[in-house]
């Protein structure tokens, strides 16, 4: 009932033109999968490009980033009045965002609500530090996250989001987190849902794991009950590792 979805960050890495080389590559070895969703979010200034390719191939667009404001003097911003039409899913509060570029929880909050305004669906991104991890407040640190970005949204507007659970020692490390933790964090997310929206949101919420994702620990990832999906950096760079985790995952789905 929760459609899987491989979901490729491409962060800020590859031109227009590079762009549309990987996804045709994407396109040329996995085709369309009738039971796996493929997002893929590429820079922003790729989007278009993209769209259009879309239009012949059956992925699905995300933007990495959205402003909360429809438009104004915000240099360098890109509102989602402006991605509205162009992507289904915008990447919010990732993790780099939050480190680099000093994101808190209230503007992950403020743009999660302007997505969803907007009728573009958020794909809020949790996840704790090492040293949270290592002091044992990885429970503590996802629930404020994940109420805080879901603050004063109705429990439809939950329905309509999707969580990802990117612990921040696990990203672009090579060192994932087990199948079995990462499955039981993502299930902590669902009973903060169920807390918050009742258990038939909760059931209906997909819930993505990232970090470190690839070919070789993603069938086991896919396994765990509450994960829906993956939220996939490095491995979704390369056309074969992407295109090998859809395939793993739509057979495991039955495809
Ligand atoms: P890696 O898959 O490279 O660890 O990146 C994960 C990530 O940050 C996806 O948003």
């Amino acid at each position: 009932m929760r459609k899987p979805m491989m979901a490729g960050n491409w962060k800020m890495n590859k031109t227009v033109p590079e762009a549309l080389a990987l996804a045709r590559q994407i396109h040329a070895l996995v085709g369309g999968s009738a039971v796996v969703e493929q997002l893929l979010c590429p820079p922003s200034i790729c989007l278009h490009a993209l769209k259009m390719l879309a239009e012949e191939m059956p992925f699905s667009l995300g933007a990495q980033n959205c402003h909360w404001e429809e438009s104004g003097a915000y240099t360098g911003e890109i509102s989602p009045a402006m991605l509205r039409g162009l992507v289904d899913y915008v990447i919010i509060g990732h993790s780099e965002r939050r480190q680099l570029f000093g994101e808190s929880d209230e503007t992950v909050n403020q743009k999660t609500r302007a997505a969803l305004a907007h009728g573009i669906t958020p794909v809020v991104c949790v996840g704790e530090m090492l040293e949270q991890n290592e002091r044992g407040q990885t429970g503590e640190t996802i629930n404020r996250q994940v109420r805080a970005a879901l603050d004063g949204l109705s429990g439809a507007q939950v329905q309509s989001s999707i969580i990802a659970y990117e612990p921040i020692w696990a990203i672009g490390t090579g060192r994932a987190a087990t199948a079995g933790t990462a499955g039981d964090i993502c299930g902590q997310v669902r009973a903060i849902l169920g807390e918050m929206h009742g258990e038939t949101v909760a059931d209906t919420v997909r819930i993505l794991y990232g970090g470190s994702t690839k070919p070789d620990n993603i069938g086991a990832i896919m396994r765990e009950a509450h994960i829906d999906g993956a939220l996939i950096g490095g491995a979704a760079l390369e056309a074969a590792s992407y295109a090998e985790m859809v395939r793993i995952t739509g057979e495991m789905y039955g495809a």
